[in-house]
């Protein structure tokens, strides 16, 4: 490596040892004695606060697929809803991550709220929802959002010819949203991720910190009970 190269890299690396998740002030407390029996509960409140707490795009979160060989891929998509049948997220039926779900139906979220020293994560099977409840989906969500499900026309993570392409698609599907806000894209679908396993992480001052799991108890489904424990941090 060349000298300006090296010092470059020394550069970055004192950049990253500079840098500080959080700018102090105080944590949470997550006390596993008060958590409740089921994650769910937990998950609301934490994004409630979250969202409260002025964190940016709390509802943002990492959706973590693999394809048929057990290859990992991840990106960022949005929290629609989360109830008693599990968190729900909207795409492409024919992008990448809809064709890995096809082949592989189970996923792995994660969500990190930086100010509140909290992490998520969350893994169990997925299931599409039917085309009319994929329908709703996209009828709850902002013109803007049509517009962009309309643009793509179901090829997400196909590759692009060139970027006017992508400039007349959008232009189209804005006239078609002004003429038909009813409009429906049927590659969008609205997947649900039935979890088996949610763990919560809270900072602690000092980095003693506090990792609760649940678990789904053996032989429970969907209205089975679930186990808790401390995992060491
Ligand atoms: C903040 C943010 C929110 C996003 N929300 C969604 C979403 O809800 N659904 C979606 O399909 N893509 C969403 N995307 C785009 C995805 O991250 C990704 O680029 C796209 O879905 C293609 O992923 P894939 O090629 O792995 O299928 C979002 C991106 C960002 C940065």
């Amino acid at each position: 490596m060349g000298g300006v190269d090296d010092e470059t890299a020394e550069e970055f690396r004192a950049l990253l040892r500079g840098l500080r998740v959080r700018d102090g002030g105080e944590l949470p407390a997550l006390d596993p004695a008060t958590a409740p029996d089921e994650p769910l509960p937990l998950f609301r409140r934490w994004l409630r606060e979250a969202a409260e707490a002025g964190v940016p795009g709390p509802h943002t979160m990492t959706l973590a697929t693999a394809d048929a060989d057990g290859r990992p891929s991840l990106r960022t998509v949005m929290l629609h809803d989360a109830d008693a049948h599990g968190w729900h997220f909207g795409t492409h039926r024919a992008s990448r991550k809809g064709r890995e779900l096809a082949a592989r139906p189970y996923a792995a979220l994660g969500f990190h709220w930086t100010a509140l020293g909290r992490q998520v994560r969350i893994g169990g099977r997925v299931t599409a929802a039917a085309p009319e409840e994929s329908a709703a989906d996209l009828r709850g969500r902002s013109p803007a959002a049509l517009t962009a499900a309309l643009a793509g026309g179901g090829r997400q993570s196909e590759v692009l010819g060139s970027y006017g392409e992508l400039e007349r698609a959008f232009e189209a599907a804005r006239e078609r949203v002004e003429r038909e806000p009813d409009a429906t894209a049927p590659s969008w679908t609205l997947y649900v991720l039935t979890a088996d396993e949610v763990e919560f992480y809270q900072e602690e001052e000092h980095r003693r910190h506090v990792r609760l799991r649940y678990r789904r108890a053996a032989g429970g489904d969907e209205g089975g009970g679930w186990l808790r424990e401390l995992l060491w941090p």
